[in-house]
């Protein structure tokens, strides 16, 4: 029933006492590294009694980590550190997260716990069809699958045809799958004259690195005849397996032993209450290489109340209600509306204006770029236009990781821009 019984259904105040002791060893770690050397300078840690002292602390923002791209968060000798993920981007800094063996072990412990409790044994073979590489989502759940004890295929993202092969192949019974891809998948069985229920020997689906409604999952849960389960991350907090869902399927429980969790209102940074949406606010309570004190993710979701029948005691978040940024996700790549706008800025063919629009549904996921030719640009026959919409397609794709559709429109031609907001038309 559970992976590390004592830990998963400690009860509330000695988990608190447990996250009091390992908040003060975390922040004694963090002050070895050069940004929260400063940033906490003069704490004395011995002063917090209570997880909720944490509240006096400050945020760490996605900025700083940018800011101090690429070892300013190092807080352990570089000889102890093992791994690096990092987001994808070339101008300006990315954000790098690196990680030390023991950090690497602590990440795969909570997903093989998360696996487990949604059912996933030794004897199971799971597929892993989210991005290697510097994604978190590849390596992340591939060790989490090995520690736990099942069989795991690195498929990585992409390839459908062998996606379908290997599953039927080797009888894969469990998929860690991002909902968007996954309506592809069951569009390419059908491509095949293959019923995605019932031509493979799968029972559980693991989705997660894009936001998606109940009705998604349902319907993932329907076409593939299977169980489907959320879990949410960020590479920043590690990646996948922060929170994930149990059995009840009645919201996510987040790993409270290794995460201090906060929810406060985006605009007044005040904590709000049990039931009400806002920012998720995070620290870990046992990073070694790289601990993030009080980390804004920008997600939004609600802490839900009420124990759970499970018997686990770490309280459970809502599914993930939203950003509190402009930042998007497609096909499980985030990506920042200024990202496209610093490539389309670097070419003088194409003007200031443009649109973002993305639809979902269950061909799969897209994103179409809309952008206005600069002024005078107008008579650039449709030769040109096409060769600069590839030209576009393709610096895109290395910046942000995804191809988008790419039109060039006249001058003038889309509506005139009032805000960042309206760069993006999101129509999932
Ligand atoms: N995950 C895995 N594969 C995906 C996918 C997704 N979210 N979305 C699309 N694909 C598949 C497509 O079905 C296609 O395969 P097929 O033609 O054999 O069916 C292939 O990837 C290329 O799709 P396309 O939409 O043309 O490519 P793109 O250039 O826009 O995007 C991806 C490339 C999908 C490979 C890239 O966006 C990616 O790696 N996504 C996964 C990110 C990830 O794993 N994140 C997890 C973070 S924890
Ligand atoms: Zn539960």
């Amino acid at each position: 029933m559970y992976w590390q019984k004592d830990l998963e259904t400690m009860p509330p105040e000695d988990l608190g006492r447990l996250q009091v002791e390992r908040l003060r060893r975390v922040l004694k770690q963090a002050r070895r590294s050069p940004f929260y050397a400063q940033a906490l300078a003069g704490l004395d840690e011995r002063d917090l009694t209570r997880p909720e002292q944490a509240a006096s602390l400050p945020f760490t923002v996605k900025q700083d980590l940018r800011d101090h791209f690429p070892y300013g968060f190092l807080a352990a000798p570089k000889s102890q550190v093992v791994r690096l993920h990092a987001s994808s981007g070339t101008t300006g800094n990315p954000t790098a997260v690196l990680h030390s063996k023991s950090d690497l072990r602590d990440w795969a412990n909570l997903l093989a716990r998360g696996l487990y409790m949604a059912g996933v044994r030794p004897g199971d073979v799971l597929q892993n069809l989210t991005g290697y590489g510097l994604f978190s989502g590849g390596l992340g759940m591939h060790y989490g699958a090995e520690r736990l004890g099942s069989m795991v295929i690195p498929a990585g993202a992409g390839n459908s045809r062998r996606q379908i092969a290997l599953m039927r192949q080797f009888g894969t019974t469990v998929m860690h799958i991002i909902p968007s891809y996954a309506f592809r998948l069951a569009a390419a069985f059908g491509q095949q004259g293959l019923d995605p229920r019932g031509d493979n020997s799968l029972r559980i689906a693991v989705i997660g690195a894009e936001p998606h409604s109940e009705q998604a999952r349902q319907r993932i849960e329907e076409l593939f005849g299977v169980k489907a389960y959320n879990n949410y991350g960020l590479s920043e907090l590690n990646g996948p397996g922060v929170a994930f869902e149990c059995q009840e399927q009645n919201g996510l429980h987040l790993w409270e032993d290794a995460f201090l969790l906060e929810v406060v209102d985006p605009e007044t940074l005040e904590p709000v209450p049990e039931g009400r949406v806002g920012e998720l606010v995070l620290t870990t309570l046992n990073r070694k290489a790289m601990p993030l004190i009080r980390y804004r993710t920008r997600d939004l979701a609600a802490v839900l109340p009420g124990p759970c029948p499970c018997g686990r005691t770490h309280r459970r978040i809502s599914r993930i209600a939203g950003r509190s940024d402009d930042m998007f996700i497609i096909k499980g790549v985030n990506v920042y509306p200024m990202q496209v706008e610093s490539v389309l800025m670097g070419l003088e063919a194409v003007g200031n204006n443009y649109l973002i629009v993305l639809q979902g549904g269950e061909a799969g996921a897209s994103m179409t770029l809309k952008a206005e030719l600069a002024a005078g640009m107008a008579g650039m026959n449709s030769e040109d236009r096409e060769g600069l919409a590839r030209r576009i397609a393709g610096l895109l794709r290395d910046e942000i990781l995804v191809t988008p559709k790419v039109e060039l429109v006249d001058p003038g031609s889309l509506p005139a821009a009032q805000g960042k907001a309206e760069r993006v038309k999101d129509l999932r």
